[in-house]
């Protein structure tokens, strides 16, 4: 019975902490790893002519969309996002996301 309660008490744990992981992003960190995004989506995020923009895009879906991009689950045709998050660790992510939603999207 004890053990059982044990594993349900750890499990409760790491759900509580990943959840934690995904809306808890740190967005001055996120500032920081932005510097390998500026490149393409420009330095306000809103992008151009030839890259979507990111800036104030919800975090959570933002998060989302960079697990599908390292996954492989979204496609990137022209191959220019998978090098980008590729090394990108989940917290790296959800920085990042935390630090566009504060962007103004325009
Ligand atoms: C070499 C250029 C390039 C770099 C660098 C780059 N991106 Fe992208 N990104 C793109 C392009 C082009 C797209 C459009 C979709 C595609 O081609 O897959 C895109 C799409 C996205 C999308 C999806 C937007 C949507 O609404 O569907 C997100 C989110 C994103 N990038 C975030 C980032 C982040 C965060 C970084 C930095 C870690 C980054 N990108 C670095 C070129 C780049």
């Amino acid at each position: 019975m004890l053990t059982r309660n044990l594993i349900f008490t750890v499990l409760c744990f790491l759900l509580l902490a990943t959840g934690n992981l995904q809306a808890g992003g740190d967005s001055a960190r996120g500032l920081e790893l932005s510097e390998s995004c500026v490149d393409c989506h420009g330095d306000d995020g809103k992008g151009d002519e030839d890259t979507v923009g990111i800036a104030g895009l919800d975090a959570a879906k933002h998060f989302d969309l960079l697990k599908g991009y390292k996954s492989g689950e979204i496609v990137d045709e022209d191959e220019m996002m998978f090098d980008y998050v590729e090394e990108l660790s989940e917290q790296d992510m959800a920085d990042l996301a935390a630090y566009y939603a504060t962007l103004d999207g325009g």
